[in-house]
């Protein structure tokens, strides 16, 4: 595992997107594993910013989002698939049509979890996936559990992951209790892993996931198993 320990999150988030263009540049054709959440937001911009001065196709790009929320359309400002819309996909040339977020509205979620894997699989897998961590230790919306969830699945999300997400809306009572989520197996089939995390609320879950034994109540620390996982900390 490659750690990388940096001051800033705006050397984070530069670094990280780095590594995203450079994967685009190799393999403009190459299947993005992303994330949403608070942490890749200066990411996206870097590679927006990229984007913009002609560094970047991202035309023959196609992208997978690990999760998104249960009950949550397309047009909720706290969907996934909104998150993604508003922060980089109507800012880049990705083609609409070849990103994906599950459907967090369909009406049978197990349906849509498999197919969601089936669909993976039909590109080819992810090439690099990006993913940020719970204070829980979660990555996607794996929750910690007993076991280590494969295939993508619906997870009750923990009382942790309702607090810290309830930032985002009005309420605790409005964090939906469920969401939909891509499952290991996917995540850990891609060829790469890129985490990034910012701030002391992070560091102590993220060592426990990098030194710590391999446990699925810590959900990441499945991550030691991958031959090919970046982890970028930043201090603040
Ligand atoms: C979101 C996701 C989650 C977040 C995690 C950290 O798609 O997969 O695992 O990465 O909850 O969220 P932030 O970055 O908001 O601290």
């Amino acid at each position: 595992m490659n750690y990388i320990i940096v001051d800033t999150y705006k050397e984070l988030s530069k670094k990280a997107a780095n590594i995203i263009v450079s994967q685009v540049t190799l393999k403009p054709n190459c299947v993005l594993g992303l994330a949403t959440g608070s942490t890749p937001l200066g990411t996206y911009s870097n590679m927006v910013e990229k984007y913009n001065a002609g560094d970047v196709d991202f035309s023959k790009v196609t992208s997978f989002n690990l999760d998104e929320y249960v009950g949550l359309d397309s047009l909720h400002n706290q969907s996934y698939r909104y998150f993604m819309n508003e922060n980089l996909f109507s800012k880049i040339n990705i083609k609409k049509e070849k990103t994906f977020v599950p459907n967090g509205m369909a009406e049978n979620l197990i349906e849509e979890g498999k197919e969601y894997d089936r669909l993976i699989e039909s590109f080819g897998g992810i090439d690099l996936q990006l993913l940020g961590i719970g204070i829980d230790g979660h990555i996607g919306f794996n929750e910690p559990d007993k076991v280590f969830t494969a295939e993508t699945h619906i997870a009750e999300l923990d009382d942790s992951t309702i607090k810290a997400n309830s930032r985002f809306f009005n309420s605790e009572k409005d964090v939906p209790k469920q969401a939909i989520t891509m499952g290991m197996k996917s995540i850990m089939r891609a060829k790469k892993i890129l985490l990034v995390a910012n701030g002391k609320g992070k560091k102590d879950i993220l060592e426990k996931a990098i030194y710590g034994p391999i446990d699925p109540m810590i959900p990441a620390s499945i991550l030691q198993l991958h031959p090919d996982v970046t982890v970028i900390f930043s201090k603040e």
